[in-house]
């Protein structure tokens, strides 16, 4: 049996013998927000499937490869398609590209993801920051043996997400004049979208914004020592008490129709890296 380090290394082997690419900044796009890929010099790519030990997305929106190349200059490892607990994936295979994406140098990761707002201020297509979050409704991906090759058993997560890559981030929208929400995103574990009352719980409990992705990343990320960049994209209203029916193909076009901002900001921000 190969324990979970060899698993690892293996992976890591696997894919620095097709891809020769060095950098310290990797990046994992969400639901409907593909499209970034396009801005970059690919050089280099990988489908999941293809890669030793690594679990395969399933859900639709979701392309399912890694890539290297460059982005506004700068080279960056960019993960095509996540995988998500409600896929039937354990916590720990959920977070296992960051893992495989840190032993392969990354030391700033930056992730996107489609959002519900429970904020009442927010509005559809609206980009969030993510200050910090809430992961108490999903598993956590550190429980089970420590491998303390990885990370500390008990890691401190006063600053889940870089402060300093958040300002960063409010310069740059600011010289855009791209707007910003900024807030505290909640992960659930889907695959229903919450109920009028738990969009209002998660207000309640100091929620912005709720989504199925992200929280289980972050943690891995940040028990490995990366430094972390989250955003959202808020791709539907959960506190409204009318017409609050919510599809996926919803929730994708609203993805898709607030990517070229958030596009803009990714490249502007990794260029100044
Ligand atoms: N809830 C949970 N996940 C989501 C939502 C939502 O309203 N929208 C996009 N992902």
């Amino acid at each position: 049996m190969v324990s979970f380090v060899e698993q690892l290394n293996e992976s890591v082997a696997y894919i620095r013998n097709r891809c020769k690419g060095e950098t310290a900044v990797g990046i994992i796009l969400g639901s409907g927000l593909g499209n970034l890929v396009q801005e970059i010099e690919t050089t280099c790519e990988i489908p999941y499937e293809e890669i030793p030990h690594f679990p395969v997305s399933t859900v639709q929106g979701h392309r399912g490869r890694l890539l290297f190349g460059r982005l506004g200059g700068k080279p960056v490892w960019v993960m095509a398609g996540r995988f998500h607990f409600y896929e039937g994936y354990t916590a720990q295979q959920v977070s296992y590209p960051v893992r495989v994406l840190r032993l392969l140098g990354v030391k700033t990761l930056l992730l996107t993801n489609a959002a519900g707002g429970v904020n009442p201020k927010f509005s559809i297509g609206d980009l969030m920051v993510i200050q910090d979050h809430i992961s108490f409704f999903t598993q956590n991906p550190l429980i089970g043996k420590n491998e303390d090759e990885l990370g500390t058993r008990f890691p401190d997560m006063s600053e889940p997400y870089s402060k300093s890559l958040i300002s960063k981030v409010e310069s740059l929208a600011a010289e855009h004049n791209i707007p910003l929400q900024k807030g505290v995103y909640t992960g659930v574990t889907g695959p229903t979208f919450e109920t009028r009352a738990e969009y209002k719980l998660i207000h309640l409990l100091g929620g912005d914004a709720v989504g199925m992705s992200t929280v289980q990343e972050t943690i891995a990320a940040v028990h490995a020592g990366m430094a972390v960049f989250a955003m959202s994209v808020i791709t539907d209203i959960g506190i409204r008490e009318e017409e609050n029916t919510i599809t996926h193909e919803e929730v994708l076009q609203a993805a898709r129709e607030a990517e070229p901002k958030l596009t803009l900001l990714f490249t502007e921000m990794v260029k100044s890296l």
